[in-house]
């Protein structure tokens, strides 16, 4: 079997993880969540207090972008690689509303993008790899064999992210993650470096009428077809 990239796109919160994590184990591949990646630098701007309510020092983020370090290790106990900043394992800290509130605003400084798209590419060197964001089918990896597009009604992912965060224990309202949805969506969609979008050859998925079998199964197809 030759190895393949395959590039997966899409709305906050559609479910993308879950997919490309059941088709990293699937197929036997790397799976890579890049969403992860930003949600880290953003944390590292919230603690130096470069990123709050409504200031952002962009130049001091990018004066400190060298000194940011991130990498994956794999948990042993699920198999799963989770994130580390600078050492730090930050697996937990990075998915609150919090650092949801922050991000997309991070997520479009150049110099960011920049500094973990070469990381991602160097990633997907021997394919046999999944990875899920906003610009992989487009800008990261535009080659890849396989690009999934994936969207969903905007209620319907708040609804399953509200879901998620209060199974954490935080204190969050539907409200404030219905906003925090289509706040991300809106930034993610119209800043000027590699905006969200769907690559012409994407193959699109609605999954707001979908269970996650029948949506799996689907993308199964088109992965062993592609390969
Ligand atoms: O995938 P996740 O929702 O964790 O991503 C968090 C944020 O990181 C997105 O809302 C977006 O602003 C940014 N992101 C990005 N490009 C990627 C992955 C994530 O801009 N490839």
């Amino acid at each position: 079997d030759k190895k393949i990239i395959i590039a997966i796109d899409g709305h906050s919160s559609t479910g993308k993880s879950t997919v490309a994590k059941q088709l990293a184990k699937a197929l036997g591949y790397i799976y890579i969540d890049t969403g992860a990646m930003y949600r880290s630098i953003a944390l590292y701007a919230m603690r130096k207090g470069f990123i709050g309510e409504s200031r952002f020092d962009q130049e001091k983020l990018e004066k400190d972008l060298p000194k940011i370090n991130i990498k994956f290790e794999i948990n042993p106990k699920t198999g799963i690689a989770e994130a580390l900043l600078n050492e730090e394992n930050v697996e937990r800290e990075i998915r609150t509303l919090e650092v949801s509130k922050h991000v997309s605003k991070v997520a479009a400084v150049s110099a960011v993008r920049k500094k973990l798209v070469e990381q991602q590419n160097q990633m997907g060197e021997n394919k046999g790899i999944v990875m899920d964001g906003r610009d992989i089918g487009t800008v990261v990896f535009p080659n890849a064999e396989l690009k999934l597009f994936m969207t969903a009604t905007a209620k319907d992912r708040a609804e399953r992210r509200y879901l998620e965060l209060k199974e954490r224990g935080e204190e969050v309202t539907y409200e404030d993650v219905l906003k925090n949805v289509v706040n991300r969506d809106h930034i993610d969609s119209t800043r000027k470096d590699s905006p969200l979008r769907k690559a012409s050859d994407a193959v699109k998925i609605d999954n707001s009428n979908l269970t996650l079998e029948d949506q799996f199964e689907q993308i199964l197809v088109l992965a062993r077809t592609a390969i």
